[in-house]
């Protein structure tokens, strides 16, 4: 009898281990396309930026920069650069703060659709960036957080800037 249970047990163990493996091959297979497919958003984003959660953005802020960017006027810069005004301020601006040469000559200005593909993932906007952050690659997270990041000023750049 013992036999037969310990038999059974192991069946029984080695079934779980078998399905659990399937659960984990389907998690690394299945959410590709979906990632290809977050990669693809970024231009919808902007378009989202009206309805955007806020409040939601300001934790994304808070649980994901907020170690590195300061977000008050006239904050430091830290690791990264303050982020006050950031929506509509010219690309690598911000005075007493030593960028990467790649960012420091973009020349460009941080609209929505700029720093939506810049967050969704940095090295691939600018290739030598100094911003030791992989991207966050949630479109809504990502709306969240540039609305979030558009209240950082004492006049709100419109939505339809860019
Ligand atoms: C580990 C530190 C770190 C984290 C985390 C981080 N950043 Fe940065 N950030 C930097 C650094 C460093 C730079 C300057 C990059 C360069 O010079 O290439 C930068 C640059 C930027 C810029 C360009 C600013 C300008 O003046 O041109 C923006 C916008 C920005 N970060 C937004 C964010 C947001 C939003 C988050 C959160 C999702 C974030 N960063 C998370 C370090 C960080």
């Amino acid at each position: 009898m013992n036999f037969i249970f310990a038999f059974t047990d192991r069946l029984g163990a080695f079934r779980a281990a078998v399905s659990l493996g399937a659960v984990v091959v389907a998690a690394l297979i299945f959410p590709l396309p979906a990632v290809a497919g977050d990669g693809a958003a970024p231009a919808e984003v902007p378009a989202h930026l009206g309805t955007a959660d806020v409040a939601n953005g300001e934790k994304q802020f808070k649980r994901r920069c907020r170690a590195c960017h300061t977000n008050t006027d006239g904050g430091p810069n830290k690791t990264g650069p303050n982020l006050w005004n950031i929506v509509g301020r010219e690309q690598g601006a911000r005075e007493g703060y030593r960028y990467s040469d790649g960012l420091k000559t973009l020349g460009g200005h941080w609209g929505f659709a700029e720093l939506d593909a810049f967050l969704t993932r940095p090295a691939d906007y600018v290739p030598d960036t100094r911003m030791a952050f992989p991207g966050l690659r949630k479109p809504s997270d990502r709306a969240d957080l540039i609305a979030y990041l558009r209240s950082l000023s004492d006049d709100p750049a419109p939505f339809s800037l860019n």
